[in-house]
């Protein structure tokens, strides 16, 4: 019998994606489970492997951030059953190696044979398929799917749990002040998260007039790095240095006048801006190579940074993908309880057969582009998402 087949987005080379017909997934082992998927979200980090800035290959298909219904389940699965709405960290854990113990889920070395961590839909991540398809696999499936609610209540929220990070690993304590560099997704997802927590001022440095007008909404300062010197204006309006600061930008930073990329410029920005003893969280993506970096040092991932600087002030530094796990129990928690609305980033919502579109547009920033999310099985809205916040 031929195989069921599904349709997923898969890359075919840079600047290009396109919904193809693929073979179905199937259970494995008795671990997993074959989860229907209602909703997908294209992150930044799949922009770094469509333009062709990671070691990607073609044939890969994208999705880390996936939501949906389990429609098929492995004889070991024990805490699903079939027609359960799950949500999955975008990271592949198997909830028994030393660093998933600890809760460093994201440093799985159980997933991936030879590197710490697995995801899915990603390069260098392990064979796992990406959610930007109608099917996804999902191993280890009590550990890696999160009961959620049935229906389809909060269905845009939950798709976002992974944005508690970067505030972690600045070492936030609740009444700091904090500067966010980047107000894309990840960047409005962790300033929302230290208003959340208490923060006393939040900061987002960014360019773009949407994802400025974003922060606005929910209580930060936006500053516009093109107008002066971000830190000169996030120090002028503090008074002093911020307590925290958080990189969401990553490699792909440009400089003041947006024409070209400065890989260090952030980090050199937060070194500048967080006071003596203070913290710097970067869930921001810098990678080991990139094929189109703008010198030969930076192509190997050899970053020049004022580490001197950084050591006088005794700054503290965190980093890596997000250990989504760890959080996301809570953070569904505060969805049900109507204290959270991570929804209010999400930009539109799109059937697969739009996702082309979605990452040229994504990509380019351009029409208010900051968060998309797909849902490859049809069934909600499409078009411009409205999160009534
Ligand atoms: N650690 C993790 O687990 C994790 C998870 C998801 C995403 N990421 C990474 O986080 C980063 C942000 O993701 P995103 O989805 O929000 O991406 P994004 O590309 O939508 O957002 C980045 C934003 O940074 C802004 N920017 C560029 N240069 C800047 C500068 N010099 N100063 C301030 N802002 C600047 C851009 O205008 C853009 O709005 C990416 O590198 C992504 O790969 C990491
Ligand atoms: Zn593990």
């Amino acid at each position: 019998m031929a195989s069921a087949t599904m349709q997923a987005l898969n890359y075919l080379g840079p600047y290009k994606v396109r919904v193809e017909n693929v073979v179905k997934p199937k259970l494995e082992h008795p671990d997993d489970i074959v989860v229907k998927v209602t909703t997908a979200a294209i992150c930044g980090s799949d922009l770094h492997m469509y333009e062709g800035r990671t070691a990607a290959e073609p044939g890969i298909t994208f999705g880390h951030e996936n939501m949906g219904i389990v429609e098929e389940m492995g004889e070991g699965v024990t805490l699903l059953k079939k027609g359960d709405r799950v949500v999955m960290p975008f990271n592949v854990a198997d909830g028994r190696c030393r660093n998933c113990e600890e809760g460093l889920t994201a440093f799985c070395t159980g997933v991936n044979p030879g590197f710490a961590g697995g995801a899915y839909g990603y390069v260098a991540m392990g064979p796992y398929r990406g959610g930007q398809a109608q099917y996804i696999r999902v191993p280890y499936a009590d550990f890696n799917a999160l009961k959620l609610p049935p229906g389809t209540e909060h269905e845009a929220d939950f798709v976002l749990l992974a944005g508690w990070h970067g505030v972690e690993i600045s070492g936030f304590k609740s009444g700091e002040s904090i500067a966010v560099f980047g107000a894309g997704p990840v960047g409005l997802m962790a300033a929302y998260s230290a208003i959340l927590r208490g923060a006393s001022f939040v900061y987002v440095v960014d360019r773009v007039p949407e994802r400025l007008a974003a922060a606005k909404k929910i209580g930060c300062i936006p500053i516009d790095f093109t107008k002066s010197d971000a830190v000169d204006q996030i120090i002028e309006h503090n008074g002093e240095m911020v307590d925290r600061s958080v990189d969401a930008v990553g490699y792909q930073a440009v400089d003041p006048n947006g024409s070209s990329e400065k890989p260090n410029i952030v980090l050199e920005n937060m070194i500048r801006v967080t006071r003596a003893c203070g913290g710097m969280g970067i869930p921001g993506l810098y990678v080991p190579s990139d094929p189109g970096a703008p010198d030969a040092a930076t192509a190997n991932g050899m970053i020049s940074l004022s580490f001197g600087k950084l050591f006088e002030k005794g700054l503290s530094l965190g980093t890596g993908q997000c250990n989504v796990k760890a959080y996301n129990r809570y953070l569904r928690d505060m969805i049900i309880a109507g204290k959270a609305k991570p929804s209010f980033v999400i930009s539109h919502e799109i059937d697969l057969t739009d996702a082309e579109v979605a990452y040229d547009k994504f990509d380019k920033r351009e029409d208010g582009y900051t968060k998309v999310i797909i849902h490859p099985n049809g069934g909600f809205r499409t078009g411009i998402y409205d999160s009534g916040l």
